[in-house]
């Protein structure tokens, strides 16, 4: 079996974040979102890999990736290009997926418990597909499947008023290459995309079996600036802690800490776990840094109390202020000013949130 992994798209509703980056290369818990990915897909013993890339962050995603094998992976890239939807992604890994079956996954999405089960159960002798699905309470909001007593998946549909079930695709797949027939046949859809939905409902159409497999442990996209915070929560409250930077006298660490190579926690200061601190950070005397928080590398936290946020490295934060629930992108500084004019003096980047 064989990966593909998606990573091309636009990432709109993560801006301004992903005006200067890819948004599969945000960082949670202070490691790119791609490599939870590629660990799920090694781990269910899955080593060839096709990444597919889109327009941004092209190189960037290369230079993190390399060929793979530092992380025991072999990877070939796949430009598809413009993002003209999930099955026009797929399709563009054809030559790459030869006769073999394979995954697909979104290469912003994390799922607690991997891909193990899901890989294992598919067979390809019986099913030209399988699809992984959550129990949702709102059905109508999803793309939701009807099953059948033997776990086939008989009918898609869209944001159904009538659901005929709770089961919602979670967007991973197994394929054989049945799929690349359906997705040649496909015309665009109302938001000009071809849509991998519809390629499943071409295979069920011409009599092919669809596996159902219902992933129980959480799974998130990272698709708004609320869903990274709140994939940072959940893979934070999956974490050990390791302490292999310094943690001086006079500091006050407690609960599951991951402080990395070089970062220094000073006299004074207080972290409240679960936190990761990226490598090379330095915590100064008087911060808080309180549950939930990821400070990402190479970066300056000064006076500050911050809490259930996400800084994602280079950055300076020196601040009075209290910091909730936030996302600091990249090199950002945010600090207060000793001579204030009357209110305060911003630089706010296109489609920035600042509440005051
Ligand atoms: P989406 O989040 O659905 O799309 P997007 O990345 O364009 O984001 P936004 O809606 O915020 O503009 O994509 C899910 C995953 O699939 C993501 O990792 C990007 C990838 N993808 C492709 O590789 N090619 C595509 O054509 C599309 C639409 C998405």
């Amino acid at each position: 079996m064989k990966g593909v992994l998606l990573a091309g798209g636009t990432g709109s509703r993560l801006y301004p974040i992903t005006y200067t980056g890819p948004k599969q290369l945000v960082p949670i818990a202070n490691k790119p979102v791609l490599d939870y990915a590629i660990e799920d897909l090694r781990e269910a013993g899955i080593t060839e890999i096709g990444v597919v890339l889109g327009n941004k962050g092209r190189d960037a995603i290369q230079e993190h990736l390399g060929d793979g094998s530092a992380y025991d992976v072999e990877i070939t890239y796949i430009v598809q290009g413009d993002p003209l939807g999930l099955a026009h992604a797929v399709g563009c890994a054809r030559d790459f997926v030869g006769d073999d079956s394979f995954v697909v996954y979104l290469g912003d999405d994390l799922m607690r418990d991997g891909i193990t089960d899901m890989v294992a159960n598919f067979d390809s002798s019986e099913y030209s597909a399988g699809i992984g699905l959550q129990e949702v309470d709102e059905p109508s909001r999803y793309g939701i499947v009807e099953v059948n007593d033997s776990g086939d998946i008989v009918s898609l549909v869209e944001k159904p008023d009538d659901p005929p079930s709770n089961l919602a695709l979670i967007g991973i797949y197994v394929f054989t290459p049945a799929i690349f027939e359906q997705i040649e046949s496909l015309t665009p859809s109302w938001r000009g995309e071809l849509e991998i939905t519809d390629a499943i409902q071409g295979l069920l159409e011409t009599g092919s079996r669809v596996q159902s497999h219902l992933v129980h442990g959480w799974w998130k996209d990272t698709g708004k600036p609320e869903d990274v915070l709140q994939a940072n929560r959940l893979v934070l409250d999956n974490m050990d802690g390791q302490i292999e930077g310094d943690i001086q006298d006079g500091a006050s660490v407690s609960g599951r800490v991951e402080l990395q190579k070089n970062a220094v926690i000073e006299g004074g200061a207080v972290v409240r776990g679960p936190v990761s601190i990226g490598e090379g950070t330095r915590v100064c005397s008087d911060s808080y840094i309180g549950p939930y928080t990821s400070i990402g590398e190479q970066s300056i936290v000064d006076n500050v109390h911050i809490e259930a946020s996400v800084t994602m490295g280079h950055n300076e934060i020196k601040t009075d202020s209290k910091i909730v629930d936030s996302l600091v992108g990249r090199e950002a500084c945010v600090k207060s000013s000793d001579s204030k004019p009357e209110g305060e003096r911003i630089t706010v980047g296109r489609n920035s949130t600042l509440e005051l």
